[in-house]
């Protein structure tokens, strides 16, 4: 068989603790046999990849309150671990702080994986490619980290130790990540990949630049995508200092940035890299210079989620749960209380196909690529094969079924097949619920917005146009 094949990792245990002292105290008790678990969209799949073998409980720190807040204080934008990158996206006190950050959190995945998603968890899973890590070296964050044993800060430059490794110890758990502020500093993310959305990147940048008159007083470039870690621009960063950002000193520092020695693999050659790191230095630091680094943040991006619908609201302060294959998990669903078992090791699609008998949400990859799993979780679109089953104890959830309630299909399912939407339909039912959130959080959105809105969802047969045609349709009120 292949290893591709082969089954993944079942954990027998999930714990959802209510506070953080409990989640440090399970972390203790079960040392390196047990693994945080906040959105899932790293862990879920390194489990079903079986690149944890020895991981036996989740420690699902969700319904922890306190951790989904982001706040300013003393020149420091403190996120909680909890916050997930459509929160930052959705901050204004992120974007006006530290920009950067957003513009690396709007290019993570798709919409409803950024519902869940954490900056926590992207920077714990240690790859150069994960994009919130050059934008928070850029910016000179630093995480938060306790245990049973006290409270340490350590910069996101001391962090990482190699490729998807840190200096976090087993029972450590970040609880914050803290940014200096922007201030008059101007900062930008960019990032090179094969596609807008769902892309690995193949080249990511993060440049903070402060200015002094025109004279450039101190400068951070991140590189990611190009070493096992994120590594800084030094010579770039020390070349800048003193200087004036005229055209020669940027081609001279994007031609430093491009010293580096950057791997070579599936996504692009070692070559092409340094080709595109200059060429990205080069545009970034123009761009910092003219002060345009704001110009394309959107001025009204998709969440897939209704505006109402907020994630402090949904973490219980007294939840509390244990599951393991015997524990029931009571939730809503369709509007229906539902109790079932076996759901510590499952992911919520496996769990509502089949154990609780709701088949019309679709497996279409299991990891989080296609969108065909796509329900309602709290309100929110989420991709069920990553979300851990047991994470659904006290949610509501709706699925396909559920979503025209008492009729037998609602506007945007009669717009699906007024458009000739379905061809093989596998797709579909992840399409809609999507499209059900866009419509719900946007209800009249622009040819761009429901791209944004779909961008996570993927069809093989019947193309796009029709999908967007269907929603169009609903929102014209045709
Ligand atoms: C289809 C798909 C597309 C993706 N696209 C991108 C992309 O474009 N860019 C990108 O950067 N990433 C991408 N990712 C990766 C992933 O979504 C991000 O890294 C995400 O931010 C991880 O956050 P999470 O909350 O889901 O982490 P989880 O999976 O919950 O956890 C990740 C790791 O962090 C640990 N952890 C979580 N919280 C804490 C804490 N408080 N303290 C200590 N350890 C903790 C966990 O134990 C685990 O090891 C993609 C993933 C998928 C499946
Ligand atoms: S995104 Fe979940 S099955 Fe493809
Ligand atoms: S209609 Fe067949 S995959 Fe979309």
């Amino acid at each position: 068989m292949h290893t591709m094949q082969l089954p993944g990792i079942r954990v027998s245990r999930h714990e959802t603790p209510g506070t953080i002292e409990e989640a440090l105290r399970l972390l203790a008790d079960y040392g390196p046999a047990a693994r945080a678990v906040a959105g899932g969209t790293d862990i879920l799949l390194e489990l079903s990849r079986r690149a944890r073998p020895d991981v036996e409980v989740l420690v699902d720190l969700t319904r922890i309150a306190g951790l989904h807040d982001i706040t300013l204080a003393d020149g420091l934008l403190r996120l909680g671990a909890l916050v997930t990158h459509n929160q930052v996206i959705a901050s204004q006190l992120a974007v006006h702080h530290a920009l950067p950050l957003a513009q690396a959190s709007l290019e993570v995945g798709a919409p409803a994986l950024r519902n869940r998603a954490t900056v926590v968890g992207n920077i714990v899973t240690a790859s150069p490619a994960n994009d919130a890590i050059p934008a928070l070296w850029a910016l000179g964050a630093s995480v938060v980290a306790r245990s049973m044993r006290g409270e340490r800060r350590i910069a996101i430059r001391d962090l990482f130790t190699g490729l998807r490794r840190t200096v976090l110890a087993a029972d450590e758990l970040i609880t914050a990540v803290e940014i200096p502020v922007l201030g008059n500093a101007r900062g930008l993310f960019v990032k090179l990949g094969q596609r807008r959305a769902q892309a690995v990147s193949i080249v990511s940048l993060a440049a903070v630049v402060e200015f002094d008159g025109e004279i450039v007083k101190s400068a951070a470039m991140a590189l990611g995508s190009v070493a096992p870690t994120v590594v800084s621009a030094r010579e770039a960063e020390e070349f800048l200092v003193g200087r004036v950002l005229d055209d020669d000193v940027i081609a001279e520092a994007a031609r430093m940035a491009a010293t580096v020695h950057p791997i070579d693999d599936v996504r692009a050659t070692a070559r092409y890299r340094l080709d595109e790191v200059e060429v990205m230095a080069r545009r970034t630091l123009k761009t910092l210079r003219n002060g345009e680094e704001r110009s394309r943040w959107p001025s009204n991006p998709i969440f897939l989620a209704p505006a109402k619908v907020k994630p402090s609201e949904i973490a219980g302060t007294d939840f509390r749960a244990s599951h393991t294959s015997n524990t029931p998990v009571m939730c809503t669903i369709n509007g229906l209380p539902v109790e079932a078992a076996d759901a510590a090791g499952r992911s919520l699609l496996d769990w509502l196909r089949n154990k609780v008998g709701l088949t019309g949400t679709k497996e279409g990859c299991a990891e989080g690529e296609c969108g065909a799993c796509t329900v309602h979780l709290d309100g929110v679109a989420v991709l069920s094969c990553l979300v851990p089953a047991a994470r659904a104890h006290g949610s509501e959830i709706t699925t396909i079924e559920g979503l025209a309630k008492d009729q037998p299909f609602n506007p945007l399912q009669e717009a699906f097949i007024d458009a000739f939407a379905v061809q093989c339909g596998f797709c579909t039912p992840g399409f809609i619920m999507a499209g059900d959130r866009l419509l719900e959080e946007c209800p009249e959105p622009t040819p761009e917005q429901v791209a944004q809105g779909l961008s996570g969802n993927l069809c093989r047969c019947t193309g796009y146009y029709r999908f967007y045609e269907a929603i169009r349709g609903v929102a014209n009120g045709e």
